[in-house]
């Protein structure tokens, strides 16, 4: 183990809460860690550092619009992939050979912390002699192949806004340990410099937050939210803007003309972290296993549920995805707004898929679009914190699980 005497998933006390933080992922993955300020900054800078422009990355098209985004910054082709019905991940398979040969990298999403084939993805680039960049955004305490989710890639990326809470924080994973110092050295150079009011702003946000909520104030919450940069979308993907982006596009490599797009729900994204937002995130951090021994709770419920096999059997590996669980419902608009009373907000919606949202322009279109599709407009994320709550409103609405598409199998092939 890299850290000597650290006890698994926590990191030595005493140090500098920047290396902390990188000490506890490296300890949990075994890989030399680069704390940065979002997950999709550090996806940024290892797509800089492994692809030179021009070159073509094949990406799923169920994903957060912000990965696409950044994808176009770095000066790459997005290539969406053909995708399983069943839990979004890359069907392998499916993808033409042409495709694999014009191809400059793999990134791999985990949707959810539903992995993607990543021993198959390694296999397929380790014969082309091209990267693996592993999106773990949704997936820490995922496993695939025996290994965790985020072990497969060249460099994998996590979000530490995510099931750790943290609302900021990344962590870059990188599997050559040569590697770190250049990454970190890069990553450094295209931080922008801290400003005293966003950590003002970071510091305040939860208990601001908490007080709205409080007084059932909505749309004095919304109000907020928008004042702090966290609400850009009126539906589930953030406006085009074709025109704008096609410039951007001519100028990419270039954060800076895309930063319009890439920083939606993160006006942080990538300013240097203070002392007070480092250490939200190491102690938020160091609560990470009890967070995911909740989650476990909540998916194995989930994933007992009449709505979370719509082909039928079960799943082979274990209690996952633990982020999210996608339940799959017949009309997911209505389970949706019964949700909504209930006071039960879904989020995490990816629907189009990122081909239809953006069009043959700005990407390569999947060849085979239907599983995508049917994924985007079906699965529902229900919060494994939240399962017998919203088990409960799905029960009392009626809501009936969706039939699987022709052909789906019960299980990732
Ligand atoms: C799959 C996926 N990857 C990456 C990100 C970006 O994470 P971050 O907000 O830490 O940049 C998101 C954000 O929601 C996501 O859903």
């Amino acid at each position: 183990m890299a850290t000597g005497e650290a006890r698994p998933g926590t990191a030595r006390s005493g140090s500098q809460p920047r290396e902390r933080l990188e000490e506890t992922m490296r300890s949990r993955l075994g890989r030399e860690c680069v704390y940065v300020p979002s997950c999709r900054f550090g996806l940024y800078a290892a797509l800089r550092h492994w692809c030179p422009p021009g070159g073509r990355v094949l990406m799923s098209p169920v994903n957060d619009d912000v990965i696409f985004f950044v994808v176009l910054a770095a000066g790459l082709r997005p290539v969406q992939a053909p995708l399983n019905p069943l839990d979004a991940s890359i069907d392998v398979d499916a993808v033409p050979e042409e495709v694999w040969g014009s191809l400059s990298a793999v990134l791999t999403t985990n949707l959810y912390g539903n992995p993607d084939p990543a021993p198959r993805l390694r296999e397929r680039c380790d014969a082309l002699g091209i990267p693996l960049f592993e999106d773990a955004a949704h997936a820490i305490g995922s496993e695939v192949g025996g290994r965790p989710v985020g072990t497969w890639g060249d460099a994998s990326v996590f979000s530490l806004s995510k099931h750790v809470g943290a609302k900021a924080g990344g962590i870059l994973a990188v599997a050559d340990p040569g590697l770190r110092e250049a990454l970190a050295k890069s990553c450094d150079d295209l931080l922008l410099p801290r400003r005293t009011t966003a950590e003002v702003a970071y510091a305040v946000r939860p208990y601001a937050e908490a007080a709205v909520r409080g007084l059932r104030l909505r749309r004095a919450a919304w109000a907020t939210l928008r004042l702090l940069g966290r609400t850009e979308r009126e539906g589930i993907r953030m406006p085009l803007r074709p025109g704008e982006l096609a410039r951007a596009v001519a100028s990419a490599p270039d954060l800076e003309a895309h930063d319009p797009w890439v920083r939606v729900d993160m006006h942080d994204y990538r300013l240097r972290s203070g002392r007070f937002r480092l250490g939200r995130v190491g102690r938020r951090l160091d609560r990470l296993d009890d967070v995911l021994a909740g989650c476990r709770a909540g998916t194995e419920l989930l994933l007992s549920t009449r709505w979370a096999h719509p082909a039928g059997g079960g799943r082979p590996d274990g209690t996952q995805p633990l982020f999210r669980v996608p339940l799959f419902v017949a009309d997911r608009d209505a389970a949706i707004a019964a949700l909504a009373r209930r006071g039960i907000v879904v989020g995490y919606l990816y629907d189009p898929p990122l081909d239809d949202y953006a069009g043959a322009e700005f990407t390569d279109l999947s060849p085979s679009p239907e599983g995508a599709r049917w994924f985007a407009r079906h699965a529902l994320p229900v919060d494994p914190l939240r399962a017998r709550a919203v088990v409960r409103v799905l029960e009392e609405s009626g809501a009936l699980p969706a039939r699987a598409p022709e052909g789906a199998g019960p299980s990732r092939g």
